[in-house]
C-alpha cells in the first residue's frame, strides 16, 4: 500500500529534525517517513494501516510491549493527582521513592540509592560526574580518565558521545573528548588474530586494558564502562570469562566499573540485571530503557554502598550536590516505572525473556546457520544478531557501500517485521519485547530466513 502523503508529511519534511535521521535525503522526500499510530502486544500500526512485528521493541525499550492499559491508567492516574514537583531539597513524590526501592530490591548486591534522570544520556553524564566527584573527595584529583569500548554505546551527549565508541557520533562534533580513552572491543567474531579461542581473546580483551591503564598511569584511570553485552555496537556476548578478567585488572588498579545496563537492565539477557547475570560487581549501573519500558521518558544510576559513602563524606564536607535536573524522578514516569515494574513481575517476563529467547535464538540459528553469507547467530536472552559476510570461510566483509545491513532490514520491513541494521557492519539486531510468544518467534524467523534469501540472490544477480 502507498504511504499517504498529505499536509503531515511535508510538515514532516520540512519541519522536524529527527534524530539519526540522513537531514538532507529526508528533507527531499528521498527516504521514506512513517507516521506510527498506535501499537498492541508486540506489533505497531501507522496511518496507513501497515502492521509490523516490531522485533527491536522501538528501540529496544517497549519490554512489555504496546497498549498495556495497566501502565497508561498508572500515567493518567498521577497527572491527575499531582503531575509534577521537584525532587530537590529533599523533595519528593510516593511514586518516585516507591520506584527507588522497587529497583534496589531488583538489584544485584552492595546497591544503594537511585538517582533519577531522563535518558541513557544524562544518567551516564550522571556517573561520569560522579565518579569525578568520589575522586576529588578522595583527595586524588589527578585521577579522572574514563576508559570505554571501541563499538560501546553510551549516549550521544558531549561526554556520553565520547564514550559511545563509534566513529558516525565522533565525526564533525568534535569529540571524543581528552578524559576518554577507548580500548579493545570484546567482539570474537571480528578478533584480529584468529587463533585465539574464547577464552584466549578474553584474556587478550583483558591484557589490552591492563597495557592502556598501565601506560596512562592507574593513578589518572577513574572508571572503566561498559555494557554487558555490546548492545548498539553489534550486539556481542562477551567471549566467556571477559567480565571476570576485566573485573581483576580493574581492581588491581582501583578502577571504578559502571555497569551500562540501559539495554540490559529489567529483563532483556533472561536475568533482572546483566551485572547478575556475568557476576559482575558495579559501582554504577545506568538504567533507562526498560525501566518504564518507555511508556514515560525515564533513566537513573543506581549506586552502590562503595561509592554512596563517599558522597556522603562529600556534601559533609561540600554542602549539597549541585547536580540535578527540573525533571530528575518526574512523578508521572516515575508512576509509569512502577507500573512497569509490577507488570514485568506478574506476567513472568525476565523468564519468558529467557525461555523464549532461547527457543528464539536456537531456532534463528537452525534456519540460517548452514547460509553461505550467515557468519553468525548470536545473542543472549531476548537480544540477537544476525550477521552477514561476504565470505564465509574467509571472513571477509561486504564492502560498506553495498549497504547489505540497510538492505536486509528493508527486506524483513516488506515482509512485516522490524529488525534493526546496526550501524558498523552487515549486522540485523533483534531485541523483541520480552513479552514475544514462541508463535511470534516463529514469524521473525520465517521472515528472517526470506529476507536473507531475497538479499542474497539480489547480491548475486548484481
Ligand atoms: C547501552 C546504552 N546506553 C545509553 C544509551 C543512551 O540512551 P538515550 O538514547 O536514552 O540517551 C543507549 C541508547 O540506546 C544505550 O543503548
Amino acid at each position: 500500500m502507498p504511504a499517504r502523503d498529505n499536509e503531515l508529511t511535508a510538515w514532516d519534511r520540512d519541519h522536524f529534525f529527527h534524530p539519526s535521521t540522513h537531514m538532507a535525503a529526508h528533507a527531499r522526500g528521498e527516504t521514506p517517513n512513517r507516521i506510527v499510530t498506535g501499537g498492541e502486544g508486540v506489533y505497531i500500526v501507522d496511518r496507513d494501516g501497515r502492521r509490523s512485528l516490531d522485533a527491536f521493541a522501538g528501540l529496544y525499550c517497549v519490554n512489555v510491549g504496546y497498549g498495556r492499559q495497566e501502565i497508561a491508567d498508572a500515567i493518567a492516574a498521577q497527572a491527575r493527582a499531582l503531575a509534577y514537583y521537584h525532587a530537590y531539597a529533599g523533595h519528593g513524590s510516593e511514586a518516585s521513592i516507591r520506584l527507588a526501592k522497587m529497583i534496589v530490591d531488583r538489584a544485584p548486591a552492595g546497591m544503594s540509592r537511585v538517582f533519577f534522570g531522563l535518558s541513557g544520556s544524562d544518567a551516564n553524564e550522571t556517573n561520569i560526574k560522579l565518579v569525578w566527584y568520589y575522586n576529588n573527595v578522595l583527595g586524588r584529583p589527578q585521577k579522572k580518565k574514563i576508559i570505554s569500548r571501541w563499538r560501546g554505546y553510551h549516549g550521544s551527549g558531549l561526554m556520553t558521545g565520547s564514550l559511545t565508541g563509534l566513529e558516525l557520533f565522533h565525526k564533525a562534533f568534535d569529540l571524543p573528548l581528552s578524559p576518554v580513552l577507548h580500548t579493545e572491543a570484546p567482539y570474537f567474531f571480528r578478533r584480529a588474530d584468529r587463533s585465539l579461542d574464547e577464552a584466549g581473546f578474553a584474556q587478550f580483551c583483558a591484557d589490552q586494558l591492563d597495557a592502556l591503564i598501565q601506560r596512562e598511569g592507574p593513578d589518572t584511570v577513574a572508571a572503566f564502562i561498559g555494557e554487558p553485552v555490546l548492545g548498539t555496537g553489534g550486539i556481542v556476548p562477551p567471549p566467556a570469562g571477559y567480565w571476570e578478567k576485566i573485573q581483576a585488572v580493574l581492581k588491581k588498579h582501583d578502577v571504578l566499573l559502571i555497569a551500562d545496563e540501559v539495554v540490559t537492565g529489567f529483563g532483556r539477557l533472561g536475568s533482572m540485571f546483566g551485572a547478575q547475570h556475568y557476576a559482575m560487581a558495579p559501582d554504577l549501573i545506568t538504567i533507562a530503557k526498560g525501566l518504564t519500558s518507555a511508556y514515560a521518558p525515564l533513566s537513573g544510576v543506581i549506586v552502590s554502598d562503595k561509592v554512596w559513602r563517599v558522597l556522603e563524606q562529600g556534601s559533609d564536607a561540600l554542602g549539597a550536590i549541585g547536580h540535578g535536573w527540573t525533571y530528575s524522578s518526574h512523578p508521572i514516569c516515575a508512576a509509569a516505572g512502577v507500573a512497569n515494574l509490577e507488570l514485568v513481575d506478574q506476567l513472568g517476563l525476565v523468564e519468558n525473556a529467557r525461555s523464549v529467547g532461547a527457543y528464539f535464538r536456537d531456532s534463528l540459528a537452525q534456519a540460517l546457520a548452514d547460509h553461505p553469507l550467515v557468519g553468525e547467530v548470536r545473542g543472549e536472552g531476548l537480544l540477537a544478531a544476525v550477521e552477514l559476510v561476504a565470505d564465509k570461510a574467509d571472513r571477509v566483509f561486504f564492502d560498506p557501500a553495498l549497504k547489505v545491513g540497510p538492505r536486509l532490514s528493508a527486506a524483513m520491513l516488506e515482509r512485516g517485521v522490524i529488525a534493526r541494521a546496526m550501524p558498523h557492519g552487515d549486522i540485523l539486531g533483534f531485541a523483541p519485547p520480552l513479552c514475544l510468544t514462541r508463535a511470534e518467534a516463529d514469524l521473525i524467523i520465517d521472515a528472517t530466513a526470506k529476507a536473507v534469501a531475497s538479499v542474497a540472490a539480489e547480491l548475486k544477480s548484481a
